[in-house]
């Protein structure tokens, strides 16, 4: 029997965090046994956000780097940048010929952006078709993410359907989240989600004195025995058993308590650090393992749109 087809991007914009790790990329390593797995690099989703060329080589090269030092193996699973796989982009276009603006309107995203008042883009607008097409371009059964995505594989499914119905031909599977539920939103140092645009994370590379100030500045003013911003991120690396000694040992005593996240953390987190510093001298390697990919992407995704030009007819000979 053949495995069933998993897929999941991240958008190469910044150090991850762990938030970022906890909620989503942890899960792609443990998986990559039981599914066939594509990791993407959504290159096209953040030139939405990432504007200058330098910046745009330098994030795909870290996030290439984060996906092999977190054990991400590129034996087992196509790790691709989204760019190289141009049909990503003319599926979006098919896509957004039978959406329409109030759907699109609706999307969390959008309407958070836009009650920012911030300058939209077109591309910003439309961010959750080229995720529809990213997924549905691999009859992809499973996508794991992290809460705030839910949405996003919502108006995918629905996008499928649309598809399939329109044009009467069964094209699309229907892919479906995958989220783990008791991490499913990882608090950040001030007890909010997690995110780079809090300014309230842990980098998962971290060094030993980035975790030090990290850990050191997490919120503590609720004056109970157990300082629960603390012990939210504690608990991402140990048991409920495991830490159960130590807080009830030092209820109050914020500073004990940090010191043993500190440490934990930093345990955590320096082996993985090591193996990036060491992938980080073998950039060629690198560049191998994202070219091989996009090529076996590129396979799969030139017979879906042979199907998909097909079932619409543009395609004559
Ligand atoms: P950020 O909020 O820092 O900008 P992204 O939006 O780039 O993070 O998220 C990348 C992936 O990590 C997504 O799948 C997202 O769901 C997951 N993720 C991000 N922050 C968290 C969090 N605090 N808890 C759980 N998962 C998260
Ligand atoms: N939108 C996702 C995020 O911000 C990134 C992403 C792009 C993605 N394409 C995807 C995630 C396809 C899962 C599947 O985190």
């Amino acid at each position: 029997m053949s495995k069933k087809i998993l897929l999941s991007g991240v958008k190469p914009t910044g150090r991850p965090h762990i938030g970022n790790y906890f909620g989503a990329m942890k899960q792609f390593v443990d998986m990559q046994n039981e599914y066939d797995c594509y990791f993407m690099l959504a290159d096209y989703h953040a030139l939405n956000f990432v504007q200058n060329s330098g910046e745009m080589k330098q994030g795909i090269l870290d996030l290439a780097l984060d996906y092999l030092a977190l054990g991400l193996d590129p034996q087992k699973s196509v790790i691709f940048k989204q760019s190289d796989v141009i049909e990503h982009t003319e599926l979006t276009w098919i896509f957004d010929a039978i959406t329409t603006m109030p759907y699109l309107e609706r999307a969390h995203a959008y309407k958070d952006a836009e009650a920012k008042d911030k300058e939209i883009s077109v591309g910003t607008f439309n961010y959750p078709m080229l995720m529809a097409s990213d997924i549905l371009m691999y009859d992809t059964d499973v996508v794991p993410v992290g809460q705030d995505q839910k949405q996003h594989i919502e108006y995918t499914r629905d996008t499928a359907q649309k598809f399939n119905h329109v044009f009467s031909k069964e094209v699309f599977k229907l892919p479906e989240p995958k989220i783990l539920d008791t991490v499913a939103v990882v608090p950040g140092t001030d007890g909010q989600k997690m995110s780079k645009s809090y300014g309230n994370t842990i980098p998962l590379f971290a060094s030993d004195e980035e975790i030090e100030k990290a850990v050191m500045g997490i919120v503590t003013d609720s004056g109970a025995d157990i300082p629960q911003n603390v012990y939210a991120i504690h608990r991402l690396l140990k048991t409920e058993e495991e830490l159960a000694p130590l807080y009830e040992a030092n209820k109050g005593k914020y500073k004990i308590l940090k010191d043993a996240l500190v440490k934990d953390m930093q345990d955590f987190i320096r082996p993985m650090r090591e193996k990036r510093e060491q992938l980080g001298h073998d950039l060629d390697y690198v560049m191998d393992v994202l070219k091989e990919g996009g090529k076996r992407a590129k396979q799969k995704a030139e017979k879906k749109m042979d199907e998909v030009r097909e079932a619409i007819g543009v395609k004559l000979y």
